[in-house]
């Protein structure tokens, strides 16, 4: 009865946010857990850990940040993700301190899991660097004192958990038992909270019985099939993952492409492939590419794995190079609609590398912006949530305080990101502020028809 009505308020982020009494019905069994990086998925895992019933201490090394967390502040711009920090810091259960030694042994209580969530950011090569996970294993290896899981939720090449054991039999000459587990996370940017408790599939690799019981346990309030692996495949399973993702997008951006050249509808074509159950309907938008920091570095990492245990998976290449050419389109189109471009003004409706996130890393709007500086155009931006961050990356442009000011005494205007919000703009307002009505709508935003109707020179991704 309990666990029934706590699934239930698993499906909706605003419902996750009256968690709290459900909890306390239901039979589970409550974890002390150490969660180590309070970055995206460090913080959401490590939030929605405690809202499920388990004590959380999440570990960062940036002091600042953890002082700013203490002060009950958010770092990261998350929907639900304030108002769940907040519940559960009243409630007790999740706390923030600076060092794995106090993370791991807090209050009284040690952590008997350990989830490893810190940065693997992209190398020169394109492979991960994963020297932050390997100083994160032996800090912990050399405090613990009793069985501990080192679970990693970062995303990781595969054969990172071998490293890991390395890693810890090195320093454990006490001879500690522990187990190495892979419990990589699928959360997406913006959907964070609501994915993770609404989760198609938990992945467990592990690597003992012992292991597998205590990850169940801890998982065992949300719904969702979980899949029991050993831990390479846990691994691969990630990055094969949102290859795979990234394909499909590339995919249909390539067939936006050939809609241009003949007149025919993507969004009509991508509705008619994704009513097959084997393709299904998600990751079929066209657009000006996909950014953020899976996809991009994930590509470059999986690459870099395969080639390395000597594999060379070409299609990965080719996804990448598409979605380079779709950010090039986006330059092409603005050339074609305005002959020259220099001294021009160049308004940018969204900055940030999706709605919902104020996230810049990798966004489509950086390779716009610097493919226009090189046209030496006037740039305008607007974007509702990201732009203090984009004020960080990008140089050289004004950034306007809504979008009716960016798009004013514009010559062309480009919808970067489609930030619903955009979508009930009064858009006779904006077209009359406009030097030149032109219009590149490079997430099909809008309506072609309507927009033409409305006097702006409309052009969009792959339709007539
Ligand atoms: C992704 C995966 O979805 C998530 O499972 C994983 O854990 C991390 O990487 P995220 O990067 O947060 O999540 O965002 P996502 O919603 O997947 O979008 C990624 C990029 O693809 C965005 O730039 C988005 O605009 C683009 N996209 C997505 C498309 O261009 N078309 C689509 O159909 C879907």
């Amino acid at each position: 009865m309990g666990r029934n009505r706590l699934l239930s308020a698993c499906q909706e982020t605003d419902k996750v946010l009256n968690f709290e009494n459900f909890i306390l019905e239901f039979d589970m069994k409550s974890h002390n857990i150490c969660v180590v990086g309070t970055g995206y998925v460090g913080l959401v895992t490590g939030t929605c850990l405690a809202e499920i019933g388990h004590r959380v201490v999440c570990v960062d090394s940036n002091k600042s940040k953890i002082r700013y967390l203490n002060a009950g502040k958010c770092p990261i711009y998350e929907p639900g993700l304030p108002e769940l920090l907040k519940k559960n810091r009243k409630a007790g259960r999740i706390a923030f301190v600076d060092s794995i030694k106090d993370g791991i042994q807090h209050k009284g209580r040690r952590a008997q899991v350990v989830f490893i969530a810190v940065g693997t950011p992209p190398r020169p090569d394109g492979s991960a660097d994963l020297s932050a996970i390997e100083a994160v294993a032996a800090d912990v290896a050399k405090r613990m004192t009793d069985y501990t899981i080192f679970v990693d939720k970062s995303t990781v090449p595969v054969e990172t958990g071998e490293w890991v054991k390395k890693t810890i039999e090195r320093i454990n000459k006490r001879g500690v038992p522990y187990d190495i587990a892979s419990n990589p996370e699928f959360l997406a940017e913006g959907s964070a909270v609501k994915d993770f408790m609404n989760p198609d599939r938990v992945v467990l690799g592990v690597s003992s019985k012992r292991a597998e019981k205590v990850l169940r346990e801890i998982y065992a309030p949300l719904k969702g099939p979980i899949l029991a692996t050993d831990v390479k495949s846990a691994e691969l399973i990630k990055h094969a993952s949102n290859s795979f993702l990234a394909t499909k997008i590339s995919f249909i951006n390539a067939v936006s492409r050939l809609c241009e050249k003949v007149g025919a509808d993507v969004t009509d074509v991508a509705k008619g492939m994704g009513l097959d159950k084997r393709i299904g309907p998600s990751f079929l938008r066209p657009g000006i590419g996909f950014g953020g920091f899976c996809f991009p570095k994930d590509l470059e990492a999986f690459y870099w794995i395969c080639n390395k245990k000597g594999y060379d998976f070409k299609l990965l290449q080719e996804v990448q190079a598409i979605n380079k050419d779709q950010k090039q389109w986006a330059l092409e189109q603005v050339s074609e609609l305005l002959w020259n471009l220099g001294g021009k003004k160049i308004a940018l409706w969204g900055l940030a590398f999706k709605p919902n996130t104020d996230d810049m890393r990798f966004a489509p709007s950086l390779d716009i912006v610097e493919g226009l500086k090189e046209h030496k155009v006037k740039i305008a931006a607007h974007d509702p949530v990201s732009m203090d961050n984009a004020k960080k990356v990008l140089k050289g442009l004004t950034f306007a305080k809504d979008p009716y000011a960016a798009a004013k005494g514009a010559d062309c205007l480009i919808l970067v990101t489609e930030w619903p919000q955009y979508k009930d703009l009064d858009l006779e307002k904006v077209r009359k502020s406009m030097r030149t009505p032109v219009f590149l709508d490079g997430r099909n935003l809008y309506d072609p028809a309507k927009m033409r109707k409305l006097g702006f020179d409309y052009r969009s991704v792959g339709r007539p």
